[in-house]
């Protein structure tokens, strides 16, 4: 099985950006995590992080046709890309949501994703862990 995790924008920052909110964890720390989590499972994975909405749109179709799942944390363009789900919707790749954070407990504004849409399962407020359960649902699929 093979399986690609992308990070939007900021996501780099982990480990600096508000702590209080995100953790001590940087993102280094998170991809050793989840090639931990990987090579305990027999998965092999990719990783992708961008600032920028296109350059996740043409990641998301580059992987057309070579992961057998997609697991995305989108970040701040959770609540405003209709262009990434529409891009998840076109490969047609099993994709897990996740989210550090519990979008539903904070600001209003984070409150709508358009890209669960296009999603089979979403994780939330669980940390590095939401990635671990994510890639676990994605291998029991
Ligand atoms: C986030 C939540 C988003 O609202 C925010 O913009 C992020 C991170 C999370 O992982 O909790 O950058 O996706």
């Amino acid at each position: 099985m093979k399986i690609l995790v992308i990070n939007g924008p900021n996501i780099n920052m982990l480990g600096i950006r508000e702590k209080d909110i995100y953790g001590e964890g940087t993102y280094q720390s998170l991809i050793e995590f989840i090639k931990n989590v990987c090579d305990q499972n027999d998965i092999d994975v990719d990783f992708f992080q961008s600032n920028h909405e296109g350059a996740i749109i043409d990641e998301i179709q580059r992987a057309y046709g070579k992961y057998d799942g997609i697991v995305i944390n989108p970040a701040a363009y959770t609540h405003t890309s209709v262009a990434i789900l529409d891009a998840l919707k076109a490969v047609d790749i099993k994709t897990v949501e996740v989210h550090l954070s519990n979008i539903y407990e904070r600001e209003e504004f984070r409150h709508n994703s358009f890209v669960s849409a296009a999603c089979v399962k979403t994780y939330m407020g669980k940390g590095f862990e939401g990635y671990k359960e994510a890639i676990i649902f994605l291998k029991n699929m």
